[in-house]
């Protein structure tokens, strides 16, 4: 028997033994906070440390994306320990994020301002120290306009270019604060074999990859 019984937040849910828990829950319409995770990815980076749950009878809280589910798991989206450990990392990308909601294209779809609500964080939350980056705006592709100031270093579009598309257009350069996504010669992305992909645009979680057409739109107003 392939199917499976689990709980989350109290409700009953029916999946398939070894899905991942993070799937299981959003398709069950229980949202928990996640940047890096893809259904097509074989495997999580488990990179962003936002979808940190409880499970019973573990004794530390588990990332929801790279937890497969068991037969009556009982899991807590919303307890103490796990909501700590995910505010934390959510503060500690929201410090290095230029939070200008008003004038983004992404506002009203971005997955930081859904995180926030979920977390109940403000977006100008001043625990951390903020630590802006002043890297040049890319307007050079015909599609989309690349602003890696936006860039949260979820991995999605490195992971379009380099598995889905086969590019090996663009990537993560430097490490730390320094770490951005660009392509391997510092060139512009926007000029990179992955120039003319509009998926890049639905894929960026935040604001780091927007439509030109839509871009061209705010700027003639
Ligand atoms: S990426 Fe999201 S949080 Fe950042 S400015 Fe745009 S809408 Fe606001
Ligand atoms: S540009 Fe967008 S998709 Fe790419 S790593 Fe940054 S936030 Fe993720
Ligand atoms: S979605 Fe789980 S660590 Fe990013």
């Amino acid at each position: 028997m392939n199917h499976i019984q689990i709980f989350i937040d109290g409700k009953e849910i029916e999946c398939s033994k070894d899905e991942i828990l993070l799937w299981v829950s959003l398709d069950n319409g229980i949202y928990i906070p996640n940047l890096c995770a893809m259904r097509e990815m074989v495997g999580s980076y488990g990179a962003c440390r936002l979808c940190y749950v409880e499970v019973k009878d573990e004794d530390l809280p588990v990332t929801a994306c790279t937890t497969k589910v068991k037969e009556g798991m009982v899991v807590n989206t919303k307890g103490p320990k796990a909501l700590r450990l995910a505010r934390t990392s959510f503060e500690l990308i929201l410090s290095n994020h230029p939070v200008d909601c008003a004038h983004c294209l992404k506002s009203g779809s971005c997955e930081l301002q859904k995180i926030a609500k979920c977390l109940g964080i403000k977006l100008n939350t001043k625990r951390f120290k903020k630590f802006l980056r002043d890297l040049p705006i890319d307007e050079t592709s015909p599609v989309f306009i690349y602003d890696p100031n936006k860039c949260v270093l979820c991995g999605k579009c490195v992971w379009l270019c380099q598995e889905k598309l086969n590019t090996k257009a663009i990537g993560f350069a430097y490490r730390g604060f320094q770490r951005w996504v660009t392509t391997f010669d510092n060139e512009p992305v926007g000029l990179s074999e992955c120039k003319d992909q509009i998926e890049l645009v639905e894929i960026c979680p935040v604001g780091a990859f927007v439509a030109r057409d839509k871009w061209n739109k705010k700027i003639s107003i």
